[in-house]
C-alpha cells in the first residue's frame, strides 16, 4: 500500500507554521498540488521559502475565523490537513478568548467549508493535552481526564466537532493527538516558544536556559517525521476503521527535562565546547500542565501502520544540527 498521498489536490492550514510547513514539503515532494492558508500570526513567510515558487504551490493569505477564506482555500482540496490554531497551554491562559475563537471557531468554520466542498478526508491537529488530569501511563486513547487548560478544552472539542460532524454530514476525518513535537523550522523565540528550539537558541548565544519546576517533568517528545508520517497514512488509509478515529503520535519513550537539558547541552557541546559548562537554572512550576506524558502508539501502529522513523535521541541530534546551521 502507498504511505503517502500522491497527484492530489491538498489544503493544509497553518502552512506557514512549523508541522504544517513540514508536512507541505513532503507533499510536495510526492507530487501533489499544496494550496496553504494562513494568517502568519506565529508562522513565518521563511518557512515557506523553499518551496514558494514551486509551481504546485499556492499561498492564501487569510485567516480561518472567516469562513469566505475557508471556502477559498478549500475549493477543489481531495484532502485537508488542519494545522491551524493558537499553540501553547500558557497562551490559552493568558488569552483564552482568542485561543478558543481560533482552535474552535476557527475550526468549525475550515471543517464545515470543507464538508461543503465535497473533501473526502480532514485530517486535523488534535493533542497529547486532552489527556488532561488523567494520571494512567502511558496514554491510551480511550481513556481521558478533565482538561487542565482553555487549550486543552479546545483541542478537545474539536474532536467532539470532528466526531458529530462525520455522522451528520458524512466526512471522514482522523484526529491526530501530537505529543511534544520538535525538529526542524519550529519558533524557538517568544513568550510561547516550545522548550526544545528555545533551549538550543539559548545556548547557542551561552545564556542560560530556565528549567520549570526541578525537571523531572516528563513528556514524550515526538520528532518532525514521525508526525509528517502520520499525517500520510491518515490520508492514505483504506479500512474504515482506521477512520472517524483520534490517535496518538509519539514515540512513545519518556524524557525528563533533565534528561533532555543533558542532551541537548551535549549535543550543542559538540559544536562549541564552552556550551558544555553551561548549567540551567530552576523556576517555578508552569499552571495548565500534566506531570508526565507518555503515549501508547498502539492504536496508530494497528490501524495505520504507523511506526516512528526517528527516536528523540536521534531526533534531537538531526534539530540541533538543523539549528545550529539555521538561527
Ligand atoms: N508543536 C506541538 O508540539 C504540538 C502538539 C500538539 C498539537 N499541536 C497542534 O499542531 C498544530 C500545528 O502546531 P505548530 O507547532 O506547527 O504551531 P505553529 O504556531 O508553528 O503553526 C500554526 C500555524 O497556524 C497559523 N494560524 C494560527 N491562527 C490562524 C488563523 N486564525 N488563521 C490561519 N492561520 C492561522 C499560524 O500562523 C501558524 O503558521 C496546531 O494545531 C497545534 O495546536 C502541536
Amino acid at each position: 500500500m502507498e504511505r503517502i498521498l500522491r497527484n492530489s489536490k491538498v489544503l493544509v492550514t497553518g502552512g506557514a507554521g512549523f508541522i504544517g510547513s513540514n508536512l507541505i514539503e513532503s507533499l510536495l515532494d510526492a507530487g501533489n498540488q499544496v494550496v496553504c492558508l494562513d494568517n502568519f500570526s506565529t508562522g513565518k513567510r521563511e518557512n515557506l521559502a523553499g518551496f514558494v515558487n514551486n509551481p504546485r504551490f499556492t499561498l492564501i493569505e487569510g485567516d480561518i475565523r472567516n469562513y469566505e477564506d475557508c471556502e477559498r482555500a478549500v475549493s477543489g482540496a481531495d484532502v485537508v490537513y488542519h494545522e491551524a490554531a493558537l499553540g501553547s497551554v500558557p497562551r490559552s491562559i493568558k488569552d483564552p478568548v482568542t485561543s478558543t475563537d481560533v482552535n474552535i471557531g476557527g475550526f468549525v468554520k475550515m471543517l464545515f467549508a470543507s464538508n461543503e466542498a465535497g473533501v473526502k478526508r480532514f485530517i486535523y491537529a488534535a493533542s497529547s493535552s486532552t489527556y488532561g488530569d488523567h494520571p494512567d501511563l502511558p496514554k491510551v486513547e480511550e481513556v481521558i481526564g478533565s482538561p487542565l487548560s482553555p487549550y486543552a478544552i479546545t483541542k478537545y472539542v474539536d474532536e467532539l466537532f470532528a466526531s458529530n460532524f462525520n455522522k451528520t454530514y458524512g466526512i471522514d476525518t482522523v484526529g491526530l493527538r501530537y505529543f511534544n513535537v520538535f525538529g526542524r523550522r519550529q519558533a524557538p523565540d517568544g513568550a510561547y516558544a516550545a522548550v526544545i528550539p528555545k533551549f538550543v537558541k539559548m545556548l547557542m548565544k551561552h545564556e542560560v536556559p530556565v528549567i520549570n519546576g526541578d525537571g523531572s517533568v516528563s513528556r514524550d517528545f515526538t520528532y518532525i517525521d514521525n508526525v509528517v508520517q502520520a499525517n500520510h497514512l491518515a490520508a492514505v488509509a483504506t479500512n474504515p476503521n482506521a477512520l472517524n478515529q483520534v490517535y496518538n503520535v509519539a514515540h512513545g519513550e519518556r524524557t525528563t527535562l533533565n534528561q533532555l537539558y543533558s542532551t541537548i547541552r551535549e549535543l550543542a557541546g559538540g559544536y562549541d565546547r564552552e556550551i558544555l559548562t553551561i548549567e540551567p537554572v530552576y523556576g517555578p512550576t508552569r499552571g495548565g500542565d500534566i506531570a508526565h506524558s507518555l503515549a501508547s502508539i498502539k492504536k496508530a501502529s494497528d490501524l495505520l501502520g504507523y511506526s516512528p522513523v526517528l527516536n528523540v535521541a536521534q531526533g534531537l541530534e538531526e534539530s540541533v544540527k538543523w539549528f545550529w546551521n539555521n538561527l
